[in-house]
């Protein structure tokens, strides 16, 4: 009988633990439930979710002279890879050695893996894009790089103007700007054309990366017949060109959405899915680190400008090509608009898969996620060529603790992450090359040899 006692007893006690235990974590749930419903006017958390990349219909923002289907999705899904249509380099010794992904990596959150992306005009990959570097064949003037930090690939359903100043996109925040699309930089006059930011962003892209599309390309890369499955209705003599490469990349844009993220699988309802680290750190996020004032929606992105005074490209202490003090990118917003009310103002980025960006903020001048979040912590600007009148009147000091700190850092680290990237990423591209890059010392690098 005793032994039966003891017995009972300990179980008693196991199961009061498991109870508490469980207890304790639904207590987060509802916690993080509570305070991102006060964050949406629906009070429904599932304004959050991220749609599923393979049900069109789901997918915000489209183009309407640009719809979605899947022969465009996977014809994008390889050019923008592509090194074979690196064809207007520089330097004829560099041509097909370059693609859009040289300065967008997938595994690297679609960034470069450095502090500046760099196409054409520069050589190696070392692991993660970190060994890239200019080529002795080319002068710094003459490599293609901007003065700014690329923004990722992911999520883009999300973002109706493109660039960190929101430049391209006929509509969005765009309406009302035309004064500013007929200027000196004749590449912005593209939003005449009445499209949305990524089919007019794309456009550009390709030509200012030194890309180009014909029949004879198409052809001699095996090409044709993708571009005839995904753009039967346009004619012959505009089917096999930059405007539909630029639209199939688009299109695969909108489909590359990190919902596999482990706060996705939370808000879908598995609560197994984020630590209670996590779950503690998003409670950080939505309440007492008042990120939501401008990171919303499925995306924790916005489509407005705000100036949280971060330092330029030019001065992140690293060698930089094409950027100096007059870069009309360190103006931000202000920089297109030319209104000095948008001075300095930068478009709010999305905030997944940051895990291995490396380089944060527009002029990658924080390095880890912890300085980020000490940053916003703090609320002192970097920037002194910032006015403080032109600084969000939002970004004021949080006062958090070492342990908030450190519960905002890997819900943003590892909560907010998708791990299966690689889903979006092609197996190899039509012309077999090596892919992001092309040149002698990437191939071997990335293995391709
Ligand atoms: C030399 C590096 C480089 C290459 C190559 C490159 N990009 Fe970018 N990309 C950038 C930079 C830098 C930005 C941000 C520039 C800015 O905001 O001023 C950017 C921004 C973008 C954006 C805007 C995203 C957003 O959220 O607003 C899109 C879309 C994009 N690139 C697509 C492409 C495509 C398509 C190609 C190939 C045709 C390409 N990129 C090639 C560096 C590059
Ligand atoms: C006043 C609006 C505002 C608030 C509030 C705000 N952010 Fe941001 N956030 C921005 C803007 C704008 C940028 C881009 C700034 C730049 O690069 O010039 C940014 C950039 C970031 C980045 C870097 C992303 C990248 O691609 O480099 C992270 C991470 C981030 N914010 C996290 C947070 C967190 C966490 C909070 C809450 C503690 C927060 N933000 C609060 C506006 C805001």
């Amino acid at each position: 009988m005793k032994k039966w006692f003891a017995f009972l007893l300990g179980f008693s006690v196991v199961l009061v633990i498991v109870a508490c235990e469980k207890t304790a974590v639904s207590a987060l749930d509802e916690e993080l439930k509570d305070a991102m419903s006060k964050t949406v006017s629906s009070g429904d958390i599932r304004d959050y979710l991220l749609p599923d990349g393979s049900d069109y219909s789901k997918i915000p923002n489209q183009d309407a002279k640009n719809p979605i289907n899947s022969f465009k999705v996977a014809l994008g899904k390889m050019l923008f890879y592509e090194t074979g249509i690196g064809l207007v380099g520089h330097d004829g010794a560099l041509k097909q050695t370059y693609s859009c992904s040289s300065c967008h990596i997938p595994s690297m959150g679609f960034t470069p893996g450095r502090f500046q992306g760099i196409a054409d005009g520069a050589v190696g990959f070392g692991d993660h894009g970190e060994g890239r570097h200019k080529s002795e064949l080319y002068l710094g003037e003459e490599v293609d790089a901007q003065g700014a930090r690329p923004l990722t690939m992911h999520n883009l359903a999300y973002v109706t103007n493109t660039l960190w100043s929101g430049t391209f996109g006929s509509f969005g925040t765009n309406v009302g700007t035309e004064h500013a699309w007929s200027g000196e930089d004749t590449l912005v006059q593209i939003n005449f054309l009445g499209l949305e930011g990524l089919e007019a962003n794309n456009f550009r892209a390709l030509q200012v990366h030194r890309q180009l599309v014909n029949r004879q390309i198409t052809d001699s890369l095996g090409y044709t017949a993708l571009f005839d499955a995904a753009f039967p209705d346009i004619p012959h003599s505009e089917r096999y060109s930059l405007k539909t490469t630029a639209f199939a990349i688009a299109a695969y844009f909108r489909t590359i959405l990190t919902n596999k993220a482990p706060f996705q699988e939370w808000i879908k309802g598995d609560a197994s899915a984020m630590t209670e680290q996590q779950k503690r750190g998003a409670i950080v996020f939505f309440t007492k680190g008042h990120c939501t004032n401008c990171h919303q929606g499925p995306a924790l992105n916005a489509m407005r400008y705000e100036a949280v005074g971060v330092n330029d490209l030019y001065e992140s202490g690293h060698e930089v090509f094409r950027t100096g003090p007059n870069d009309k990118r360190n103006l931000g917003r202000g920089g297109f608009t030319k209104d000095p009310r948008d001075y300095y103002k930068f478009k709010v980025p999305q905030l997944y898969n940051l895990k291995h960006t490396q380089f944060y903020f527009h002029g990658s001048s924080k390095t880890s996620l912890e300085e980020v979040v000490d940053y916003f912590d703090a609320a002192v600007p970097e920037n002194p060529r910032v006015p403080v009148e032109q600084l969000s009147p939002v970004f004021r000091p949080l006062y958090l603790s070492a342990q908030e700190k450190a519960d905002l850092v890997e819900f943003l680290r590892n909560g907010l992450y998708d791990p299966f990237i690689e889903r979006y990423v092609p197996s190899s591209v039509m012309s077999g090359n090596c892919f992001p890059n092309n040149d002698h010392y990437s191939k071997r690098d990335l293995g391709c040899n």
